[in-house]
């Protein structure tokens, strides 16, 4: 078994109450007794984009395995580079692969630098259809993004989906290797389709947005501080993916109910 974490749009804005959550969403990592090979972050690692930001990101996400982490329409991509990818300055596509035991990830960057919407590259794209060139012919491949490429029924993240979706739809569809595709930026964890696959939609560590009809009127945005933070497990199994919601709760472990 490949078990990986998907945490999603951690939004560290210098505030210690989304630190306090993305730590103790990593404390529940280190201490379950099997761990993840892996954990990927979808996006929206800062708020504002800040380097101060990126360095509560960095004190907040570690681990004694490898965490991997993307940008989303919230991110700076020089800034972050310069924290959380020391070595490798300035404004390029921050495209990444990791292979673990017959599974490979292609963590995509799908931001555009000063927007809110996504859009992936002729870099990136190019790096995706290398990544698959090279991968086995058994291989499960997972494509990680910050947004959805189809829209998903919120009113706050369709207008700024990703607005290139096309190509990734054509190398999805015709690639029986590529089991799913998985996204955050919607701050709220679904399940839909894209190119005959499962979309999966991590929900946010800081926050819930709720989706079209919990929005009473154009320009509302139903967002929500008080649920926990959650998580998504995606674990394979002889080439099956299984994704399990997991929210972690901010008052403790209640091992029995009370009375
Ligand atoms: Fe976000």
């Amino acid at each position: 078994m490949v078990l990986l974490a998907q945490l999603s749009d951690t939004h560290f804005n210098m505030g210690a109450r989304n630190v306090e959550r993305a730590e103790r969403v990593m404390a529940f990592l280190a201490e379950l007794p099997q761990r993840p090979d892996v954990i990927i972050v979808t996006g929206d690692i800062a708020d504002e984009g800040d380097v101060e930001e990126y360095q509560q990101a960095r004190a907040a996400l570690t681990a004694d395995l490898p965490v991997l982490i993307l940008p989303g329409n919230h991110d700076d991509r020089a800034n972050m580079r310069s924290v959380l990818f020391p070595g490798s300055a300035g404004t390029a596509p921050i495209n990444q692969s990791y292979s673990v035991n017959g599974v490979t990830l292609a963590l995509l960057d799908s931001s555009i630098p000063g927007k809110p919407e996504g859009l992936l590259e002729d870099e990136t794209y190019e790096f995706l259809t290398d990544l698959l060139a090279a991968a086995p012919a058994d291989e499960v491949v997972l494509i990680a993004m910050h947004h959805p490429p189809v829209p998903v029924q919120s009113t706050v993240v369709d207008p700024i989906r990703l607005t290139n979706p096309e190509r990734l739809a054509e190398i999805v569809a015709g690639d029986d290797r590529i089991a799913a595709v998985l996204t955050g930026h919607v701050h709220a964890g679904l399940m839909t389709q894209f190119a005959g696959k499962p979309l999966i939609v991590a929900p946010s560590v800081s926050s819930t947005i709720g989706c079209e009809w919990e929005t009473a009127a154009p320009g509302h945005v139903p967002i929500d501080f008080a649920p926990d933070p959650s998580l998504i497990f995606h674990s394979i199994v002889d080439g099956r993916l299984l994704s399990m919601f997991r929210p972690i709760a901010m008052g403790g472990w209640l091992s029995e109910p009370a009375d």
